[in-house]
């Protein structure tokens, strides 16, 4: 069988974890690709609320298997926490979970250069999450990492190194900086970490798929943060794209099947950086407080606004995204009216084509569109779609020229409609 990828259109937070928890009886296998613990996917079902950073979203659909592939950067201290807590829930992963040797670890010092880095840009700043999710990418690319698999021959040498390296850097930032205690404390975590299976996933997957099983590939951060065609630099240090589920796995781009791209029907962004239908109004701040548009590890309030269809398009082009899926439907429940930005007027000049830069100059172009004013939290399937939701629905599809497959309407597992079942 094939790799379907499921990835997020915006800045982020679109709501992967719960739609990855959600297709996962489908699949024999889900893995994540890239990214590390600057992810925060939330799953609720049965009343309990999780978030997973590093730990694909699988886990908790019974039996399957999930790894963490070479493409993900793992922080062993921030994996510990996440398993242990599983763990202490019931949910031991020890069996359950494989981890790529060519995963690139997060050292403590890359959390420091992350911190320093910020610093040193004072006030444009990217607004990382912190857990040295570049420094980390820098050294994997300028061939000074880490990783997973050195753990198994002559790790010490090796660490001391590439932390000797680091510290040259961070003594020219002027920066200060104590790890004493978190370096026992990833030491630590670097023997708990051996306790599971650390495998070459490449060989792994690319076997499974000749054995005909399904995978199931969970995206992090979302394409507008795609270090190549996201709102650079103010972007995450990977790709976030579906090229980079080739990359981050090693399987082949004729491997790649569906492309689920995960919208909200709103949009959000966290951290700094340019977001064209930003709203500074009261409308914006309706749309975080139904939204609860808080960071789910970090607890930063995220940017609200309209949704940007410009955006979309260009990153379902970018990924070639075969069905859509649409969340937090609800949170537009009680609006009169709902907007969509269908181009960007620069200089006066409306396009429809996502630019090279989007930092100043452009003015989005809305129409506006009944709102349904129901309440959907409640609905289980699409014949009870108010009228007005429905419009909506179509009107995206019209302008995306994709269908969308599923509609949520709530974080719980259950608020789930899928609208063309196969
Ligand atoms: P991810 O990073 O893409 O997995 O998304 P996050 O977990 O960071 O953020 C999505 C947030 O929206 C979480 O708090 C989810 O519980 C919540 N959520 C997901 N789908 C829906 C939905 O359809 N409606 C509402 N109201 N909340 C949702
Ligand atoms: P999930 O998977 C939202 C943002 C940060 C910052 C920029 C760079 O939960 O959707 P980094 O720490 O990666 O160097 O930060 O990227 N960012 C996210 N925003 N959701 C995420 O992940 C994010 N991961 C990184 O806020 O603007
Ligand atoms: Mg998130």
């Amino acid at each position: 069988m094939k790799v379907d990828v499921l990835l997020g259109l915006q800045w982020g937070d679109e709501g992967k974890g719960k739609v990855v928890d959600v297709l996962t009886p489908k699949y024999d296998v889900v893995t994540r690709f890239q990214g590390g613990p600057n992810a925060g996917h939330t799953l609720e079902f049965a009343g309990q609320k999780y978030v997973l950073r590093s730990i694909p979203s699988g886990i908790f659909q019974g039996g399957k298997l999930n790894i963490i592939g070479n493409g993900v950067v793992l922080d062993p201290i921030l994996f510990r926490q996440e398993a242990e807590s599983l763990a202490a829930s019931g949910h031991d992963l020890t069996q359950q979970l494989c981890i790529s040797k060519k995963a690139h670890l997060i050292m403590p010092t890359h959390r420091v250069l992350d911190a320093a880095y910020e610093a040193a840009k004072g006030a444009a700043k990217v607004g990382t999450t912190g857990k040295g999710i570049g420094p980390t990418y820098t050294d994997k690319v300028s061939r000074n990492g880490l990783r997973v698999g050195d753990l198994l021959c002559n790790f010490n040498e090796k660490y001391a190194i590439a932390k000797a390296k680091h510290e040259t850097i961070l003594c020219g930032l002027d920066y200060p900086y104590d790890i004493v205690d978190l370096e026992k404390e990833w030491f630590e975590a670097l023997e708990y970490l051996k306790r599971f299976r650390l495998i070459d996933s490449e060989h792994l997957l690319n076997y499974l798929l000749k054995e005909d099983k399904s995978i199931l590939a969970e995206g992090a951060q979302g394409t507008m943060l795609d270090v190549d065609f996201g709102s650079y630099p103010f972007v995450t240090s990977s790709n976030t794209i579906c090229a980079g589920a080739c990359v981050g796995l090693g399987v082949a781009p004729q491997n790649i099947g569906e492309v689920f791209g995960i919208f909200k029907a709103y949009c959000t962004r966290v951290g700094a950086g340019p977001f064209p239908t930003e709203l500074f109004d009261e409308t914006g701040e309706r749309l975080c407080t139904l939204g609860h548009e808080y960071g789910a590890v970090t607890g930063r309030k995220r940017r609200c606004g309209w949704i940007d269809l410009v955006a979309l398009k260009y990153a379902i082009m970018v990924n070639g995204v075969t069905q859509l899926i649409m969340m937090k439907s609800d949170v537009l429940d009680g609006f009169d009216m709902v907007k969509a930005c269908i181009a960007y007027r620069i200089n006066g000049q409306e396009t429809e084509e996502f630019p090279f830069d989007i930092t100043e100059g452009i003015e989005p172009v809305y129409v506006e569109l009944p709102g349904w004013k129901t309440d959907m939290t409640r609905m289980t399937s699409e014949e009870e779609f108010p009228e007005e939701f429905n419009a909506y629905v179509d009107f995206l599809e019209e302008e995306l020229g994709i269908p969308v497959k599923i509609v949520s309407v709530g974080p719980d597992r259950e608020q789930t409609i899928v609208r063309y079942e196969e």
